[in-house]
Parts: C-alpha cells; sequence; structure tokens
C-alpha cells in the first residue's frame, strides 16, 4: 500500500501509475479542489495518456485521494514525498516548506512502522534533515526511516517515464528501507521481465541519490545551452548549427539528443534544478565546481533576447539602449508552453520572448494548442487567440516559440495568404525552410 503526498504533476501521475502496476495507493494533496478533480476523474494537467488511467484505476477501486493526513498515514506501508520545492523568493535556493510541512504533519500522525520516500528534487542533505524531522515528530518506538529515490519524469512522456523507467535509483540506510522500496517497485521490474526489458537499480547512499537528480538535469541544461553557444558562433560566422548539431552528434559519445538549438530552456526543472544547485554547492564550499552552470544559465537567457533583436532587425527597427522599439508592429507568437505536448508555462521561452516582444511596444497576439488558459494566468497582459488563423490574421512578423507539431505541419502557402508580411522567425529550428522560403516567406532561423 503507497501514498503520494503532493498530487502536481509528478506526485499525480506516480500515484496514478502505480495503481496501473497493481498497487493499492492513495493520492494526498492539501489543495481541496485538486483532489476533488482527480477524485471525479479529471487530470489537472496536460499529460497524454494520463486520463484514462486515472479513470480505470479509480474504477478498479485500487486508487484513492484525500486531503486528510490520518487518513494517509492509517493507509499506507510506503509514503512517497512528491511535493513542489520551488525557488526561494529570495536567492537561488530550494524551498523546502512543503517538504517540511508534510513529512512532520505525516510523521506525526504514523502509528505503524512505514518507510518515507522522498522523490521531490531536494538540495543534496535534504533526506538527513528529513531524518531528523520524523526523528523529532514521530513514535520514536515505531521505527520509522527515510530513504530516497529521485525520478526522472520529462512532461509528455511521464505515463511512459513511470512504467517504464530507464533506472531506478534509490538511497537507503538500512536493509529494511531497501527491502520495502524493492517492494514498492516490484511491479516495474515485473512488467520489465514481462516485456523482456531489465530496468537497472542503483543503491546508494542518500547523497548521491539526491545528487543523481540535479547532476542529469544540469546536464541535460548544459548539452542544450552549449548547442545554444554553438548556435551563437555559427550566426556570426555563418555556419548552421543544425548541421553542426547532426555532425557531431553522429559520434554515439556525444549522441544527438538533446542537441537541440533555439530559444532555450524552460519549464518547472531545468532552470531552478541548475540554480537551487549552485546554491547548494556554494553553500559546501564546492561553489567554484559548478561556476559553469552560471554560464549556462545566462547562454540560455541570452537566446530569449536574440529573438527580440532578429524581430527589430527584420522589421527594420533601430535597437536603442532601453532595446529596440517595436511600437505599430504587429506579431504573432505560436506556442506558449516550454516544449510541446505540454501546458506548461513555468519559465516558458515562448511566453517570455511573448512579454518581452509586447514590452517593447509590438502588439503582440498569441496562439497555443494546449497552454493558453495558464499562459493568460502568467502573462494576462498578452492578447490570445483561439486558433492559428486567428493569431496570424494582419501580423507582420510571426515566431514560431514551441514546436507543435500543428505549426510544423501548417502550411506556409495558406498562412502566408493571412499576413500583413511574411516574415517568420522559426525560434526552435523546426520549419522545413525551403518550403517556407518557396511560398515567399522570409525565414530566419536560430544559429544558421
Ligand atoms: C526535464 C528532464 O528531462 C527530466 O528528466 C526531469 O525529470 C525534469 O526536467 P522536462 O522539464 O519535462 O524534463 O523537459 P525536457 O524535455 O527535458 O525539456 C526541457 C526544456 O529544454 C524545454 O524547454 C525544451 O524545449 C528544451 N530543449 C530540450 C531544447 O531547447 N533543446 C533540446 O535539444 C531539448
Amino acid at each position: 500500500r503507497l501514498s503520494f503526498l503532493g498530487t502536481g504533476y509528478l506526485g499525480a501521475t506516480y500515484a496514478i501509475c502505480f495503481a496501473e502496476l497493481g498497487y493499492e495507493v492513495v493520492g494526498f494533496d492539501v489543495d481541496e479542489a485538486k483532489i476533488a478533480k482527480l477524485a471525479g476523474g479529471q487530470v489537472p494537467f496536460h499529460e497524454p495518456g494520463l486520463d484514462e488511467l486515472l479513470r480505470a484505476n479509480l474504477a478498479s477501486g485500487r486508487l484513492r485521494f484525500c486531503t486528510s493526513y490520518e487518513e494517509v498515514a492509517d493507509f499506507a506501508d510506503v509514503h512517497f514525498i512528491c511535493v513542489g520545492t520551488p525557488q526561494r523568493a529570495e536567492g537561488m535556493g530550494a524551498d523546502l516548506t512543503f517538504v517540511e510541512t508534510s513529512v512532520t504533519r505525516l510523521a506525526a500522525r504514523l502509528r505503524r512502522r512505514a518507510l518515507i520516500v522522498g522523490k521531490s528534487t531536494v538540495p543534496v542533505g535534504t533526506a538527513e534533515w528529513v531524518e531528523q524531522l520524523v526523528a523529532r515528530h514521530a513514535d520514536a518506538g515505531l521505527g520509522v526511516e527515510v530513504a530516497w529515490s529521485p525520478e526522472f519524469l520529462q512532461e509528455g512522456f511521464a505515463v511512459e517515464d513511470v512504467l517504464r523507467p530507464n533506472r531506478i535509483v534509490v538511497g537507503v540506510r538500512t536493509e529494511w528501507a531497501n527491502a520495502m522500496l524493492y517492494a514498492a517497485h516490484k511491479g516495474v521490474f515485473d512488467l520489465a521481465a514481462a516485456e523482456d526489458r531489465e530496468v537497472p537499480l542503483v543503491v546508494t547512499d542518500f547523497a548521491t541519490a539526491e545528487l543523481v537528480k540535479v547532476a542529469a538535469n544540469a546536464f541535460l541544461a548544459t548539452k542544450i545551452s552549449f548547442i545554444n553557444a554553438m548556435a551563437e558562433v555559427c550566426e556570426v560566422a555563418g555556419g548552421d548549427v543544425t548541421q553542426l548539431a547532426k555532425s557531431i552528434g553522429y559520434d554515439p559519445r556525444i549522441g544527438n539528443r538533446f542537441l537541440q538549438a533555439g530559444v532555450g530552456f524552460g519549464g518547472g526543472c531545468l532552470p531552478k534544478d541548475i540554480r537551487a544547485f549552485q546554491a547548494r554547492a556554494q553553500e559546501l564550499g564546492a561553489g567554484e565546481a559548478l561556476r559553469f552552470l552560471h554560464e549556462v544559465d545566462l547562454v540560455n537567457t541570452r537566446r530569449r533576447a536574440r529573438v527580440l533583436g532578429l524581430a527589430a532587425r527584420l522589421l527594420g527597427r533601430r535597437s536603442g539602449p532601453a532595446g529596440p522599439d517595436l511600437s505599430g508592429t504587429r506579431i504573432a507568437v505560436l506556442g506558449a508552453a516550454f516544449k510541446p505536448n505540454s501546458d506548461d508555462v513555468r519559465d516558458s521561452p515562448a511566453l517570455a520572448i511573448a512579454a518581452a516582444l509586447a514590452k517593447a511596444g509590438a502588439e503582440v497576439r498569441v496562439y497555443d494548442p494546449q497552454a493558453i488558459e495558464n499562459a493568460r494566468r502568467v502573462a494576462p497582459q498578452l492578447t490570445y487567440s483561439l486558433s492559428l488563423d486567428g493569431c496570424l490574421a494582419g501580423a507582420d512578423l510571426v515566431c514560431v516559440l514551441t514546436e507543435w507539431a500543428e505549426f510544423r505541419n501548417a502550411d506556409p502557402q495558406a498562412l502566408g495568404a493571412l499576413v500583413a508580411g511574411k516574415l517568420v522567425i522559426d525560434g526552435r529550428n523546426c520549419l522545413d525552410e525551403p518550403l517556407w522560403t518557396a511560398a515567399g516567406w522570409t525565414y530566419r532561423g536560430m544559429g544558421r
């Protein structure tokens, strides 16, 4: 019997998928509206395949949702902490308030031996602190223990990533915790065996388990910023970063994934994780080791400015010290989500660029197939269109900033008839350049 505390993106997906694997599961959140939605069979965010699994497992009776710590404490043998660890309002570190609250409230209500497993992305050292919290708040005679097991979900592929992970990492102190965690993942191993696959299991200490997650995200962010740095060089040298990426990617030591140059990375993980990682390394006296992540961050934000500059140039506007003046121009922004197949706009490059274009005076209209509702909440000052055609009507410039299939597959000939000026910035290098050029568009990609 498993519980997942925090039914955001991470916890809800895990709760639903582990019920699917055959466990009895309870999902907990303090947000009553969210719990009511989930209990009613509605996933509060966009994730392919998750709605069907939610409804099937609610119907099976293996899955339920609640807002009571007592119920959770009473029900489960293994409790997974899946609450958010956002960037602190002041500084770059992670805010652990939600971890603290959920752990202490749960621990105080436990009446039998249980394992509390951290899944949230946290600064190294948190697991030990959680252990101290548990020691302070749980009944000492129960033998409640703590473990850490990071997750590696990618939005848009989250169901697969939980059911068929490419590895499981557990940080444990005792054989009992190890055995409990193995039991709590047996469904994953059994599914793999049935499909003739193997899921590698790494059993390690707390610190390593915590570091694995941030190290993986730091590596991915660095890979993206590396190729975007190459894009900057290509832009001044007259090279084509897409050809460059393809050519270096054939070397299996480098690999071709996460080498897509464009407007850079965003989302709820990569940007905040590399900042929190630097802050923590600094606290530990190893700040120098991660100083390069500061550059990774800077390369990433420069990509956003690059689109603004390119837009000004294409529209024939000069840039002053305060940036370009785009007043009187109409710009259609295609994409608000931080990546396609997601409605997530957290730290989204697309939305940040749309806001910057508007701030520079342009009349900006944004369209996204899934993320408009969320975008409206974060950037209410922008104008939104409910269709691609509506967004493009009368535009002087089109900026494609999230590589949705709807944009990649759009017919440039037909779109050309809607706009006032056939200028396009392909912020994700996702359009078929010859096709757009042949349809009369002036095309600008990133790093080419
Ligand atoms: C990421 C990690 O991949 C995942 O393992 C971790 O658990 C959470 O953080 P996610 O935030 O869902 O997952 O997005 P991801 O697919 O990694 O993309 C992150 C950002 O990088 C997006 O904005 C995407 O557009 C951008 N990106 C990705 C690039 O700009 N170029 C690339 O080549 C790949």
